[in-house]
């Protein structure tokens, strides 16, 4: 009999790393996790691991749990922090130095982002050349790192997958909503405006719909080794997002009001169409990608 495979979660303390290593535990994978300042209340194995400073952390985590599957979930929290060296240690170093103390047969990780691509157009395939050098937003240290942290992994492991994400939302593992769509609901509960972009595009992506389709990659049965694009299925507006939350809650939809990006001083630098394509991926899946409608359904059953 085979034995069950040894999968770390690093970042998994996180949003999105927390409901993987909650996720994985379900299916009855061995799973341990990496934390910097907010250990879980899961019955995991836990590691406090530092990923921007080279104290031994990691590699001690490495040494001692010997994963046989590793998901890169770790980011620094100043997501908007343009010029921050941190970014560069945990999406970068972090990556190069998992990768060198990882057994040689086990599977790689990488969780990305659609912002390493510049913005401008959207619907960015998987064989796109990221273009991160083009964003002149407050994301640009992030984006410019998370893209060095794919080329990477790349480049250092064949057994690797690089998933990128996009706006992901949800329930957190203790059940909570996440922030930014809590805003949204307690304004529209409150009976206030919401003012949202009509020409700026995202593809969202419930956290769900998300882990399901990277426990899909990670299987034996998932033979595809590369770039990954998991997302909701959808392009849509911020302005449309609104819309169909309101909806879904059978709350009012004209307080949902559109605003243009074009027009907005404050946005001026921010890219457009931050969508992705996922048309390639979802043909090598069987987890669907689910429309912004079904996510919401399953989110507000
Ligand atoms: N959330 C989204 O909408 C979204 C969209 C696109 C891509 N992504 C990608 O998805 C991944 C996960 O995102 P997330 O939203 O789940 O992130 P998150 O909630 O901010 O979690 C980040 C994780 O990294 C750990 N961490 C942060 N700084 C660290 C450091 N210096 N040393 C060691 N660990 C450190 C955190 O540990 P503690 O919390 O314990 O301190 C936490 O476990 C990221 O790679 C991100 O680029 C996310």
């Amino acid at each position: 009999m085979t034995k069950p495979t040894r999968l770390l979660v690093i970042g998994g303390s996180g949003f999105i790393g927390a409901r993987l290593v909650a996720g994985a535990a379900d299916r009855g994978y061995p799973v341990a996790y990496t934390y910097l300042n907010h250990p879980l209340s899961l019955q995991a194995e836990a590691y406090q691991v530092t990923l921007d400073k080279a104290d031994g952390s990691l590699e001690a985590c490495l040494a001692t749990y010997q994963p046989q599957i590793v998901i890169y979930c770790a980011v620094s929290p100043f997501v908007y922090a343009n010029g921050d060296s941190i970014h560069q240690q945990v999406s970068v170093e972090g990556v190069r130095r998992t990768l060198a103390a990882l057994d040689q047969t086990a599977l790689f990780v990488y969780l990305s982002t659609n912002t390493v691509f510049g913005g401008g157009r959207g619907l960015y395939r998987e064989d796109e050349i990221p273009d991160p050098e083009l964003r002149e937003d407050p994301y640009r240290t992030y984006a410019l790192t998370k893209a060095d942290g794919e080329k990477v992994t790349r480049e250092t492991w064949t057994n690797s997958i690089i998933a990128r994400t996009c706006v992901v939302y949800g329930l957190d593992v203790r059940g909570v909503l996440y922030p930014r769509v809590a805003a949204m609901v307690e304004a529209l509960q409150a009976g206030q405006p919401l003012v949202r972009f009509h020409d700026r595009y995202i593809s969202p992506t419930l956290v769900d719909n998300l882990v399901e389709a990277l426990l899909e990659t990670i299987a034996p049965t998932f033979g595809y080794r590369g770039i990954l694009h998991l997302t909701g299925s959808e392009r849509i507006s911020d302005y449309t997002y609104g819309c169909c939350l309101a909806r879904r809650l059978g709350l009012d939809e004209s307080l949902v009001q559109t605003e243009s990006i074009a027009a907005s001083l404050a946005m001026a630098n921010s890219p457009r169409d931050n969508s992705l394509d996922v048309t390639f991926t979802q043909s090598l899946l069987q987890t669907r990608l689910l429309s912004v409608e079904e996510q919401m359904a399953r989110l507000f059953p």
